[in-house]
């Protein structure tokens, strides 16, 4: 094979690899460490350096080989050199050149040529300069020829691009940061905005003070508990704030009523689900079916419930849900006109109402969730919190507990052979 075309071969190969690795994605000092390498054995040239610039200013030295570390301590480039190289031709690249019109060498000259450095070449991508590659003469002591020049010129191309691609991507993934960081403060302006609703809703209702953001957390509790992700979890935690928003057009005295209210009182107050859901829809969530869930609070399984008396699988889960928190909640809280019940009796009534009022699979769910607080096996306490001092209490709450759990999986297991 012929002299040059090995050389032909040996180039091609070498910017094969420049380019791959510049492709790669691993770390950017690397990538260009092992361009330069590349380059100084192509060419077979004992010394350079890559150095970037963004903008007049100090130049930044990425990698360096064969030169003192501290050679561009003082070196920087001003506005003029960089339009002179922008405008430059082959011949200004050489150090050597006294005749060269570069301002730069013409700077610099001096102390590059003390170091060794023949050559200096702008890297320059979509009409900036984005660095400088700085060269020492070829190990053999010649003359670089017109082949060695393209080659480099090619070679150092790759690298700018390697290092403008680069600045891109760190521009982007900062760009993306600060964008998730936005997001991230959207919502919780969202969900502060909730809590200041729930708790709107709640002053109204003076017998239940925090009742929504109980009806919240039980909520959010029991989604855990179902295995439900993050973002559905937070979701029908939003949805239990907000369930009783449509208590806001409700007549206040009504709400506090001190005594059981009457059927045209009922009725009025009955509206509040569906108010509830005039007022969440026409709001952007960042969540799905929250107007739904308030909507559908009340209806129960056996199609006895109200607005739309909706049976089992026409209800939302999420409104399964946020109605077991909502009667929980009611159940285990004391009302002007009676006080609240024992949990054994909060227990038979969702044993007596699963499958016709509540959901029996989100009944077990909360069940579990509760007897994880009892036994331990949680970590925090939130719902025995939620109840109080003493109100789960008791030996036998953790069998009560175990027994309805194992009831309603039974009776879930023989329908499910059944169909
Ligand atoms: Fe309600």
């Amino acid at each position: 094979m012929e002299p040059s075309t090995q050389k032909l071969i040996h180039t091609f190969g070498a910017l094969a690899d420049l380019g791959q690795e510049i492709a790669g994605t691993g770390d950017f000092n690397e990538m260009v460490r092992t361009s330069m390498h590349l380059l100084l054995g192509t060419i077979a040239l004992r010394r350079g350096a890559v150095v970037e610039c963004s903008g007049p200013g100090p130049l930044r030295c990425v990698s360096i080989w064969g030169l003192g570390d501290q050679l561009f301590n003082d070196v920087d480039i001003n506005e003029a050199e960089m339009k002179a190289f922008l405008a430059g031709d082959v011949s200004d690249s050489s150090v050597k050149n006294e005749s060269s019109s570069n301002p730069f060498l013409t700077r610099y000259r001096k102390t590059l040529a003390a170091e060794g450095i023949e050559l200096v070449l702008p890297m320059i991508v979509r009409g900036e300069v984005t660095g400088l590659v700085l060269l020492g003469g070829k190990a053999s002591g010649e003359e670089f020829s017109s082949d060695d020049f393209e080659t480099i010129h090619a070679m150092v191309r790759h690298i700018g691009v390697g290092i403008h691609t680069h600045r891109l991507l760190e521009q982007l993934a900062q760009r993306a940061e600060e964008n998730r960081r936005l997001y991230d403060e959207l919502r919780a302006i969202y969900r502060d905005t909730v809590r200041a609703f729930a708790a709107a809703i709640d002053i109204k209702d003076k017998y239940t003070q925090g009742h929504s953001e109980r009806v919240g957390r039980y909520s959010e509790i029991i989604a855990r508990e179902l295995g439900w992700g993050e973002d559905e979890v937070e979701g029908i935690q939003i949805a239990g704030y907000l369930h009783d928003i449509g208590k806001l057009v409700v007549d206040r005295n009504i709400i506090n009523a001190p005594y059981r209210i009457d059927a045209k009182q009922s009725s009025e107050l009955n509206k509040h689900p569906a108010a509830g859901y005039e007022i969440l829809l026409p709001i952007n969530h960042p969540y799905a079916d929250i107007p739904l869930m308030a909507k559908y609070h009340h209806e129960r399984l056996d199609g006895r419930g109200y607005p739309d008396g909706l049976v089992d699988e026409q209800i939302p889960i999420g409104a399964k849900i946020v109605s077991l928190a909502d009667s929980f909640d009611a159940m285990t809280t004391d009302r002007p006109y009676r006080r609240r019940r024992s949990f054994e009796d909060v227990i038979r009534d969702l044993r007596q109402n699963s499958g016709k009022q509540f959901d029996s699979k989100v009944v077990v769910a909360f069940a579990r969730a509760i007897l994880k607080e009892i036994t331990g096996e949680a970590k925090e306490r939130r719902i025995t919190k939620m109840l109080g001092k003493g109100y789960l209490d008791g030996d036998q709450m953790a069998t009560l507990l175990a027994d309805l759990i194992a009831e309603l999986e039974g009776n879930q297991e023989v329908c499910a052979a059944r169909q």
